[in-house]
């Protein structure tokens, strides 16, 4: 195979270098930045091992782009065996096309920016209610679970139309809890429940189980979950081509929103209010910013509301620059390819490494390839107060992009409105990120409190 470039005329393609780790490359748990600096240095594409797989990994925006977008339809997805089992067979985020295309089919009109407008009283509605309950409660050890609550809430309400009660939102956000920290343990070996996949497979029964329930009361008419919201009743009777979509298909995609719809947002916020928290400066613009929203249009979130706040929105994008929150996305070349200057073998799986993409972005790293420590959200603002681009690909890219990304977006923004509006807290010492599986601040919230209103 040869590719042309401008300047020698013909150059062969060459393979992509091969790293070895060692020991290292069976410590599931090592920060997945950390892997993807480990197998790519200072370069933009090597094979090595994470999570029990051989993988070429991308790390430069050019080449993750012709991957994911400009030639994407030259690539099927891959990922470690184990996730089929966790996240289920059917699950879209696993199926190749056609049989992708058709599934998405069902799901894209519940997730357009018209149908995230006609949620967003709801969203609010559940971070006024968390905030207030937080404020009430004052102290709040682990506080990165309780954000957790509060999405896993939205998405249930908004995705699953699930009216749980707290003790029934808790019971089920913790086998959620349990479900995702399976994906860390990349052997599908149940061993009676003991190992982490074990521990997995048992929650996510529990959770399919609730799932087939709300299923049949929907096909049998039950009045009262007719009457919910969620667009879990509307995908049961659509129907594409004469076809609805069979119960494992449905039980596999919805699993697999609640999970891709709260721990990543979770993640992004308990990232960005931790930084906030630390950087006052930065808390006083995101006040103002709001107040300013306020005024122009009145205290509902409405969609105008949430596009006039580029300052909330930076907040986010500087979030995901100091600690991506989606580290890798895979997939594989149907048939050799050029990729750049490299030949990669069919069927070869590709990790797309966000992480290290959006850690050695250059509008943002020093001299010394470092990126900038310091939490500074006015980088993504440009000289007339527009919104810049963010980091690159944070919700992946092409035909896959995240399904979810409008109402992730309008959820977090939901969340930083409130809060930034009318309530404080403070962030005691000693809080730690951890990486894996999405970077979260372990931390104890100290003094959340309202604002009182002069
Ligand atoms: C900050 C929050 C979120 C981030 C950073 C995020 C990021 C991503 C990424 C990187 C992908 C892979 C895209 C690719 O393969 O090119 C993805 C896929 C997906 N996301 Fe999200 N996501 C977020 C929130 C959500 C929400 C709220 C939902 C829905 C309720 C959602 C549903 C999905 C689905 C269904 C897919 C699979 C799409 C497909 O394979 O066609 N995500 N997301």
């Amino acid at each position: 195979m040869e590719a042309k470039s401008p300047e020698e005329g013909v150059c062969p393609l060459r393979s992509p270098p091969r790293v070895k780790r060692g020991l290292k490359s069976l410590n599931f748990l090592q920060e997945p930045s950390s892997v993807q600096k480990d197998i790519l240095g200072n370069g933009d594409a090597a094979i090595g091992t994470w999570m029990g797989m051989r993988a070429l990994f991308i790390g430069n925006q050019e080449l993750a782009r012709d991957v994911l977008v400009n030639q994407g339809s030259d690539y099927d997805v891959s990922n470690p065996p184990h996730f089929k089992y966790l996240l289920g067979a059917e699950n879209m985020g696993l199926l190749n096309e056609p049989e992708h295309t058709r599934i998405r089919k069902f799901f894209t009109p519940s997730f357009t920016a018209a149908k995230v407008a006609e949620y967003l009283p709801r969203i609010e509605q559940i971070c006024e209610w968390h905030a207030k309950n937080w404020a009430v409660e004052g102290n709040i050890p682990s506080w990165q679970d309780r954000i957790k609550l509060l999405t896993f809430d939205v998405i249930c309400s908004v995705v699953g139309g699930f009216d749980w009660n707290p003790e029934e939102l808790k019971e089920m956000s913790d086998a959620f809890g349990v479900l995702v920290a399976g994906i860390s343990f990349p052997i599908p070996l149940e061993l009676f429940g003991l190992t982490p996949f074990g521990k997995a497979m048992k929650a996510r029964r529990k959770i399919a189980a609730a799932i087939k329930g709300k299923i049949s009361l929907i096909k049998q008419g039950d009045a009262s979950s007719q009457a919910k919201v969620g667009l879990l009743k509307e995908i049961v009777v659509a129907e594409i081509e004469g076809k609805t979509l069979s119960e494992d298909e449905l039980v596999d995609n919805f699993i697999g929103l609640l999970i891709a719809g709260h721990d990543t947002t979770a993640s992004s916020l308990s990232i960005t209010l931790y930084y906030l928290s630390k950087t006052p400066s930065m808390m006083l613009l995101l006040r103002k910013e709001q107040n300013e929203v306020v005024r122009r249009f009145g205290t509902a979130i409405t969609p105008s509301a949430l596009e006039s706040m580029p300052f909330t929105e930076a907040c986010l994008k500087e979030g995901w620059r100091l600690h991506p929150v989606v580290p890798v996305v895979a997939r594989s070349p149907k048939t050799d390819v050029a990729l750049g200057s490299y030949s990669v073998k069919a069927g070869q799986p590709t990790f797309v490494a966000l992480s290290h993409i959006a850690k050695t972005d250059s509008r943002w790293t020093d001299g010394t390839g470092n990126p900038d420590p310091c939490f500074d959200p006015r980088r993504f603002i440009g000289s007339n107060g527009e919104s810049l681009e963010g980091p690159a690909l944070v919700f992946g890219g092409g035909n896959r992009i995240c399904l979810g990304m409008l109402l992730a977006m309008a959820e977090a923004k939901t969340v930083l409105s409130v809060i930034g509006r009318g309530f404080t807290y403070e962030i005691e010492d000693g809080a730690k990120i951890s990486g894996f599986p999405f970077p979260t601040v372990h931390m104890n919230c100290n003094n959340f409190r309202q604002l009182v209103e002069s």
